[in-house]
């Protein structure tokens, strides 16, 4: 029988992405860039690829259904990468959601949130997170994506 590559064995990687993140391009351009978020699913794909991994790929404006996808990715997932937007700085459930994974949890945000409005300094997902990533925009996202592969190769 024909051996099974690495990437149909290993989980896909849960990028999460949280609310307004679809209006990216046309969002605060100057705070987020003008790369879409299809755009972002695409790079993310490709470097996911690139490491012999694939992705799941979503975005939602609703706290809850934020929660099922991170309920789902504790069963189907090898690790999140998670933009939590807004909710990063509101949300416990989010939080609880994330404390229950023993997968990676990278937290990423397109814009360094420590030098903006105070009331963005803190995230609540930050105390649940493996890393964090932020500052760097879209790269970051791929950034997020070789910390992951690199995590998961040491794990192999
Ligand atoms: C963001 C930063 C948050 O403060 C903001 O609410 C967002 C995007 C970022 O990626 O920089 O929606 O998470």
């Amino acid at each position: 029988m024909a051996k099974k590559s690495n990437q149909s064995k290993t989980l896909p990687i849960y990028i999460l992405n949280g609310p307004n993140l679809n209006l990216l391009g046309q969002r605060e351009p100057e705070v987020y860039g003008y790369t879409t978020l299809p755009q972002i699913e695409k790079m993310c794909a490709e470097q996911a690829a690139a490491h012999g991994l694939s992705i799941v790929f979503r975005q939602s404006n609703r706290e809850g259904e934020i929660v099922d996808h991170l309920q789902e990715a504790r069963t189907s997932g090898a690790a999140v990468i998670i933009n939590p937007a807004g909710y990063g700085h509101t949300s416990i459930a989010i939080l609880d959601s994330i404390q229950m994974l023993k997968i990676p949890v990278i937290e990423v945000h397109l814009s360094n949130i420590h030098r903006r409005e105070p009331y963005r300094n803190h995230s609540y997902v930050s105390k649940g997170a493996t890393g964090i990533i932020m500052g760097l925009g879209a790269q970051g996202y791929l950034r997020a994506i070789d910390a992951v592969a690199e995590n998961l190769k040491v794990k192999k």
